[in-house]
């Protein structure tokens, strides 16, 4: 049997007409940039998230970009990042001049350890990128109280948590500001890059709108430096459509999860903890194990795709060698780069499937 890590057709098929129906009309009117199918789809996006502003961008990583430049993040500031994430959340800091101060994560929640996060604020410090990591929301108020008591604003990095709720709230509006991708692969996907910023700010809401059009205070005049950097109208009709099925396909990967965890019970594995109260969407099924790349190999050996998310620790890549971190810095981040595995979780993915992963998993275990 295959089973590959990630199948997108199953979350089109039921709505592949609808699209092809709403791109006659936009042709027909050619309103293919900051027009009104934007519009409806950030109205519909702030509504379900439950905030005041929605500002569509180019792509996740535009939005932590354009969020922290209107906060005027810039030279010699430092914003906090988990050392475990996607290089997306450092190289924005960079990119604007500022410098990432990395902090270590908690194993169990994949995001910033609030123990820790305390001894990395300082007065340059001015913002913390909080990274709803997998799909499972951070534990979002022991984080917000050390923030507030240094009064920097949290940033939510909700690229792989879209619909995820924490206190009976869907997360990306705790923070001062919320920060999402429409990458393909993510819960909200689009057909290509995508992004939004999601705040109660009216003031910050209005910066970001404003830079994602090149600065633009009227027509023809423009009173800053932005950036183009808009999320295009054929993508936002993809997206007020499948934001119509995201809270059932979210019961899809929590449903996986759930059979994952009853198949895989009692290996020598960590798997992940499925809660009942929409806490962990799953974008992304993440087990833990010693033996990760013999177990990875012995999967895609039986047809089984598989993924590592993150390999290299952020203080390890390449690129930030300058910023002086070294191997050892950040202990649990350094682990689960070592150890992570990730399985297909995907709605659409079929019981049969499932169930052969765990058996090919339980093989592997009781081979050795
Ligand atoms: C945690 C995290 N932050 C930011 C991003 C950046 O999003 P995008 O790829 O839309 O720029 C991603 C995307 O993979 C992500 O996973």
């Amino acid at each position: 049997m295959q089973v590959p890590f990630i199948d997108l057709r199953y979350q089109h098929e039921s709505i592949l007409s609808d699209i092809y129906q709403r791109f006659d009309e936009i042709f027909y009117t050619s309103d293919f940039v900051l027009g009104a199918e934007l519009s409806a789809f950030e109205e519909e996006f702030r509504r379900y998230i439950g905030a005041r502003f929605a500002i569509g961008v180019a792509s996740g990583t535009d939005a932590l970009l354009l969020t922290l430049r209107a906060l005027g993040v810039g030279q010699n500031d430092q914003v906090v990042v988990p050392a475990f994430s996607f290089i997306a959340c450092a190289d924005v800091v960079i990119r604007l001049g500022a410098k990432p101060i990395l902090v270590d994560v908690n194993p169990a929640t994949y995001a910033i350890d609030p123990e820790k996060l305390s001894h990395s604020l300082s007065a340059r410090t001015k913002a913390i990128i909080l990274v709803h990591l997998y799909g499972q929301s951070a534990p979002i108020d022991p984080i917000l109280d050390v923030a507030k008591s240094y009064k920097v604003p949290v940033i939510e990095d909700v690229a792989q948590s879209c619909g995820t709720m924490y206190a009976g709230r869907r997360i990306g509006s705790f923070g001062l500001a919320g920060c999402f991708s429409f990458y393909p692969t993510k819960n909200l996907g689009a057909a290509g890059d995508g992004g939004l910023v999601i705040t109660n700010d009216e003031k910050l809401a209005e910066r970001i709108r404003k830079r994602r059009d090149h600065g633009r205070a009227q027509d023809q005049l423009y009173d800053e430096i932005g950036y183009n950097s808009r999320l295009d109208c054929l993508q936002a009709a993809i997206l007020r459509l499948k934001l119509r099925d995201l809270d059932e396909m979210n019961l899809e990967r929590l449903e996986n999860a759930r059979y994952y965890k009853k198949l895989l019970a009692g290996l020598d594995i960590t798997i992940p903890e499925v809660p009942e109260d929409g806490s962990h969407t799953f974008n992304i099924y993440t087990i833990q194990t010693s033996r990760r790349d013999e177990l990875r190999e012995f999967l895609t050996q039986k047809g089984i795709g598989t993924a590592v998310y993150y390999p290299v620790p952020l203080h390890l890549q390449p690129c930030l060698r300058f910023l002086g971190y070294k191997e050892g810095d950040f202990p649990m981040s350094e682990h689960l780069s070592n150890s992570v595995l990730s399985l297909p979780i995907y709605p659409g993915l079929k019981r049969q499937q499932i169930e052969y992963v765990a058996e090919c998993i339980r093989e592997f275990f009781k081979g050795k």
